[in-house]
């Protein structure tokens, strides 16, 4: 049979620029280590503290109520009010209801900001050493993604604002940011964030702050936030989760705060993915936003300890580089005659069963460093840290 001459003769199975997709390093050393029955994986970014019993039981009082029902895509009326509350009632700001959007996870809050601005061949520019999944998404987006990255001065982690700003070009949409940052635990100054700011309004361009970490400070009770410095109109996005300050890494639930104008386009959008996060468990989150103070602080007493261990480690073993650990619960460092990230986390799985996360996996200028989360028990941090000293 002759074939219809309005069909096409040959196309790609799948979208053919998901072929330039850059592979995911990280995910990649924690796969190669699963295989290992007796590995000790530090390598992905979650604590190994169950989520706690009065966020479970909202989840469950809320499906025993039938609350098991769609509920509005941007989230249920009282939990986006819960969220303003907690900003101003941890940050002291005021951010109403409709700036809110409860999202799938920051994952997903991630991609709707990013959906909301990005057309074909537009350019972000991503402040590295980054969450490997900031790039990722940009790239599912069609952007191409610019890097520019955190200076390394005197063990500590500097942000040369110079640099930022000359890496931006005519194409650049919106420049993406990590504070506190997963990897390197550094946390942009309010100055830092003020100048970025003026900068974006300047140029009129995107920022997309994912702020997922910014309860999990050893100094006070929160990090510097864009959201204490923005005006309500700035094109500014702030991404946020629950996964980590509750341990609900699972549940899979966070939030968008986007600027006055942005809450149409992001209930457009979310309608046409997943229709907005699970209600019982958007009412759990509530909950956790309501009475998880206590919580947080409890699991930064145990990171606390976890990290002092970790200084004093790292103070013993000269050959090994850890710049000062200011926020978050990663330790990212080199050794001095293991510069190949990969390679180093290869033989850690090899000889003695430790996964740790290789440097290259969050940007190109961190190949000669791993990662270490530190959100575990102090007997895990022990056994892992034994481990480490064989191989070094
Ligand atoms: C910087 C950063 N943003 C977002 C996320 C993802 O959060 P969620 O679990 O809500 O998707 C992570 C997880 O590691 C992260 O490190």
């Amino acid at each position: 049979m002759n074939a219809n001459k309005n069909e096409p003769t040959s196309f790609h199975t799948f979208r053919e620029d998901l072929e330039n997709l850059t592979p995911n390093a990280g995910a990649e050393m924690l796969r190669y280590g699963w295989r290992k029955p007796d590995i000790l994986s530090l390598g992905q970014g979650e604590g190994c503290v169950a989520t706690p019993d009065f966020i479970s039981d909202a989840a469950h009082a809320a499906m025993q109520k039938g609350r098991t029902f769609y509920a509005p895509v941007l989230g249920f009326p009282e939990v986006r009010q819960e969220l303003s509350d907690y900003y101003h009632r941890i940050y002291n700001i005021d951010i109403p209801a409709n700036r809110l959007f409860l999202t799938g996870s920051g994952t997903t809050a991630i991609h709707l900001a990013l959906t909301s601005i990005l057309d074909v061949n537009d350019e972000i520019l991503a402040l590295t050493p980054i969450w490997k999944n900031l790039l990722g998404a940009a790239e599912v987006s069609r952007a191409k993604v610019n890097q520019v990255s955190l200076e390394m001065k005197d063990n500590q982690w500097h942000l040369d604002l110079e640099k930022l700003f000359a890496a931006v070009t005519p194409k650049t949409k919106a420049i993406l940011i990590v504070t506190p940052s997963n990897p390197t635990g550094w946390v942009m100054s309010h100055d830092e964030i003020k100048a970025v700011l003026e900068f974006a309004r300047q140029k009129n361009i995107w920022i997309i702050a994912d702020e997922v970490y910014g309860r999990i400070v050893y100094d006070g009770a929160h990090a510097p936030s864009f959201l204490e410095h923005a005006l309500p109109d700035d094109k500014l996005y702030t991404v946020n989760s629950f996964s980590k300050s509750y341990a609900m890494t699972g549940w899979r639930l966070g939030w968008l705060v986007g600027p006055t104008y942005a809450e149409d386009v992001i209930r457009d959008i979310a309608l046409y993915d997943n229709m907005g996060p699970a209600s019982f468990i958007q009412l759990a989150g509530g909950a956790a936003l309501k009475d998880g103070e206590h919580f947080i602080q409890e699991q930064l007493a145990l990171w606390a300890k976890n990290r002092q261990t970790l200084i004093e480690f790292f103070a013993k073993h000269p050959q090994l580089d850890c710049p000062d650990i200011s926020a978050t619960f990663y330790a990212f460092f080199t050794h001095k005659n293991k510069p190949d990230c990969m390679a180093f986390c290869r033989e850690l799985i090899d000889d003695v069963a430790l996964s740790l996360a290789p440097g290259c996996a969050f940007g190109k200028s961190s190949r000669s460093y791993v990662r270490l989360c530190f959100a575990c028990s102090e007997a895990k941090l022990a056994e892992a840290l034994k481990r480490l000293e064989k191989v070094i």
